[in-house]
């Protein structure tokens, strides 16, 4: 692969796994403990908000006690080293957790929402939280607050069936980079499982680093398995030389 300067990453929930953040779909993840309808869509959040507050809940407390690992690390290295020579990384996470920019990360894209954000679904104020909320918290903005079972607050957490964000500046990052790399994902949800077919339509080089075999691993150039803690800093010295 020659040297590629303008890198544009999707990272998932694999790359915060050896901080101890639980993925999705490993034995015994997230989506074994909790089913997706009740905590990850519009109609679970209409139906149960308080439930949905709590899994939600638990997962910003976790933030509070882990730290970005060495992959975290070395992109946000790589981030610096590609623009010291004139070059550029942009970030494309599906994680909601903020270890990226914990890492030193610049201008990361959260396309799936982050967990110290929400937004008020009366009128769409969103701001930074990093605590527990109740059902019937209010607004801050305007004051509107929920009810026994209707939340106006709401985690800014894109859930199934709602349109992933920034969709539009991931197309044109993707169109200007040289390669494209995936880290920590299952390929199992799209929009973003099909950004490696959009690279590759575009001719750009791509890499998958993965602890094992992803639903698209068949679309990449190149696949190398094992933790991101471990391949990707290897990776980063290969690029930066
Ligand atoms: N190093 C590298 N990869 C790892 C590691 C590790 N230490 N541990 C796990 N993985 C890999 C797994 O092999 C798997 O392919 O990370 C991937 C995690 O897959 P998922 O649990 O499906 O998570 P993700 O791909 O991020 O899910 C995508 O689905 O549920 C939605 O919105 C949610 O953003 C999430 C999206």
């Amino acid at each position: 692969m020659s040297d590629p300067l303008h890198i544009v990453i999707l990272t998932g929930a694999g790359i915060s796994a050896e901080s101890g953040i639980e993925t999705f779909r490993s034995e015994g993840g997230l989506w074994e403990q909790y089913p997706i309808e009740q905590v990850a869509t519009p109609e679970g959040f209409a139906a149960d908000p308080a439930l949905v507050h709590h899994f939600y809940n638990m997962r910003r407390a976790a933030l509070k006690v882990v730290e970005p690992n060495a992959a975290h690390l070395a992109l946000a290295e790589l981030q610096t080293g590609l623009e010291a020579r004139g070059g550029s990384l942009t970030i494309i996470t599906q994680n909601v957790d903020d270890l990226h920019s914990q890492a030193g990360a610049r201008g990361v894209i959260h396309m799936h929402g982050i967990l110290t954000s929400l937004f008020c679904s009366a009128c769409d104020h969103r701001f930074d939280w990093v605590d527990d909320v109740a059902h019937d918290m209010p607004c801050p903005a305007c004051q509107t607050t929920g009810g026994p079972n209707k939340s106006v607050v709401r985690p800014d957490i894109v859930w199934f069936g709602e349109m992933p964000y920034e969709m539009d500046v991931i197309e044109a990052r993707l169109r200007a980079c040289d390669m494209f790399v995936s880290i920590g994902t299952s390929g199992a949800v799209y929009p973003a499982a099909g950004l490696v077919q959009m690279a590759g339509q575009l001719g750009k080089q791509t890499l998958e680093l993965n602890l094992e075999k992803s639903q698209g691993s068949h679309f990449f150039d190149e696949s190398r398995l094992g933790e991101a803690g471990t391949i990707v800093p290897k990776w980063v010295t290969e690029v930066l030389g």
